[in-house]
């Protein structure tokens, strides 16, 4: 009797295990050989095992455009085909909706993004330039006042860099007027120590990010307090917070309008939990993919002093009155929008999209269906580096955006249209892809402008991209650059 017990006991683990592996093989779908092997299991106890990796490589293995792979326990389809992908997600119409970004109105079901979107048009973003700036200042200041200290220094300028992006986040989306590198107890220069320490086994895409932190209370205050000071105190600030106050308030987002037009105390559209989970939403999604993207352009075009000179003719024909710039030019800088695409195909923040499948979908032009519950993966990374689509695809090369008309340069290639995907695809692609190109572009410009930089040539042999903790990447070491002043303009922030 005691014998059976133990024995019953791992038929039954033996066999459910069994039936989980050999889901997608039992739907007909082409599926990699699964299963849970003893140097799977070292890697993950010692957490060693490399998610992001590990979907790169199921990628490049064989040649179906769907492959059904096993995350753990968890059956996902990794799509291989860009055109596939982005067709399952542009048409499919309701059935890998993010259900976290649902709100009810009435008896009415709305997607919040989609309201929310109109904070970052050009009108607005023009109106919150000015705010951008000062942040962009802040970075600038405190570098050269280390200069100041004792001429030229060499700095981590992925760590400067991140901090520059929790000061935008802060005074853009918390509505808080600081400095994080002055204020270094601030709540919000914790949380970044607090993101690169989290580890979790799941957390490998933006759908999988923890959800709820120890500081999940602590931003709830804060933005209770801003809330606050524009509905009772009738402050107006120009940034997104303003705007989704606006929101609250059953006002609307577009237009021209800051101030709040009523404040019904009894009928608000958020809460303060869900306004405050808005905000932690976005500085989530912000914070890592601004910081990176800034830090491999650095990484990139500080190795190639001809992109430096490109992209330096092109910021000295902006107008620059006592180093303010202005908000109208900065689409012109098409070289500069050439690498920073560069930079997010070769190292997309983001490394994976995923959706969970909503309502049981067929899949078009094929024959088979994907069930309820079941997970789809469109793997950004590995087809942003796959030769099928970018020659050469470890080779850093801006120009091969150039459109014809563009007289940047000389085209170097043809690539494949519409295969980069860094800010998603389709109706749910990046909503903030304009502020975050905004606030990349202003720190790239004012770095070039007061610095000469020069990378650490025996870092750079060395370099490790890492996407631990999931999937945040960043270089694992940082980025020692060594800073010089350039004497152009001495009326720049004196
Ligand atoms: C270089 C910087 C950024 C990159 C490369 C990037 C890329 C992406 C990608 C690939 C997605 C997923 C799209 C999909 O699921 O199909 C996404 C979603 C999103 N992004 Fe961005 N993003 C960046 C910066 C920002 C910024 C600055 C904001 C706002 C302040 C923002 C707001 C969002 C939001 C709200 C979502 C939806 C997130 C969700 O569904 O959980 N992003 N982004």
């Amino acid at each position: 009797m005691w014998l059976l017990l133990p024995i019953l006991l791992y038929s039954a683990v033996f066999l459910s295990v069994r039936h989980i592996y050999s889901h997608w093989r039992r739907r007909g779908f082409p599926s990699e050989k699964a299963g849970i092997t003893w140097s799977f299991l070292q890697k993950a106890y010692r957490r060693e095992f490399r998610h992001v990796e590990a979907i790169c490589e199921a990628y490049q293995s064989g040649k179906d455009r769907l492959l059904g792979i096993y995350c753990f326990f968890r059956p996902v389809l990794l799509v291989r085909n860009v055109e596939l992908a982005q067709t399952i997600l542009q048409q499919s119409n309701g059935h890998f909706s993010e259900l976290k970004w649902d709100y009810v109105a009435g008896y009415r079901r709305f997607n919040l993004l989609e309201k929310l979107a109109p904070m970052f048009s050009a009108k607005r973003l023009s109106e919150m330039f000015g705010q951008v700036q000062k942040v962009g200042d802040h970075l600038i200041h405190h570098l050269l006042d280390k200069e100041d200290q004792g001429g030229p220094f060499e700095v981590d300028l992925q760590q400067k860099l991140r901090v520059y992006s929790v000061n935008i986040i802060a005074n853009l989306i918390y509505g808080l007027d600081i400095n994080n590198f002055e204020h270094k107890d601030h709540i919000l220069t914790s949380y970044l120590s607090h993101s690169q320490a989290i580890q979790s086994i799941q957390s490998f895409t933006l759908g999988r990010l923890p959800q709820k932190s120890s500081y999940t209370y602590r931003l709830r205050d804060l933005i209770k307090q801003s809330v606050e000071l524009r509905e009772d105190h009738g402050l107006i600030r120009k940034d997104i917070l303003q705007l989704l106050v606006r929101f609250r308030n059953g006002n609307e987002v577009c237009g021209d309008k800051w101030q709040l037009d009523t404040t019904n105390d009894a009928e608000k559209l958020l809460s303060i939990k869900r306004l405050a989970k808005v905000a932690e939403d976005l500085l989530k999604v912000s914070l890592d993919a601004v910081a990176s993207t800034l830090t491999f352009t650095l990484l990139e075009i500080l190795q190639e002093p001809l992109i430096v000179e490109k992209l330096r003719a092109e910021i000295k024909e902006l107008s620059n009155t006592n180093g303010q710039l202005k908000f109208e030019e900065l689409s012109g800088l098409r070289y500069m929008d050439m690498c920073l695409q560069e930079t997010l195909r070769k190292y997309p923040p983001l490394p994976i999209i995923e959706r969970v499948c909503r309502k049981s979908y067929s899949l078009p032009n094929s024959k088979f269906t994907i069930d309820e519950g079941k997970t789809l993966m469109v793997p950004l990374l590995a087809m942003h580096r796959d030769e099928k689509y970018f020659s050469e695809p470890m080779k850093y090369k801006p120009l091969r955006y150039l459109q014809p008309g563009n007289d940047v340069g000389q085209c170097e290639e043809k690539t494949k249209s519409n295969v980069f995907i860094g800010f998603g695809i389709g109706g749910s692609q990046c909503v903030g892809q304009n502020f975050a190109k905004l606030v990349i572009k202003v720190a790239l410009i004012k770095l070039l402008q007061n610095f000469n930089l020069e990378l650490d040539p025996k870092q750079v042999k060395t370099i490790q991209v890492s996407h631990r903790p999931a999937p945040l990447i960043h270089s694992k070491d940082g980025l020692k650059v060594k800073l010089k002043r350039r004497e152009i303009n001495p009326k720049f922030y004196s």
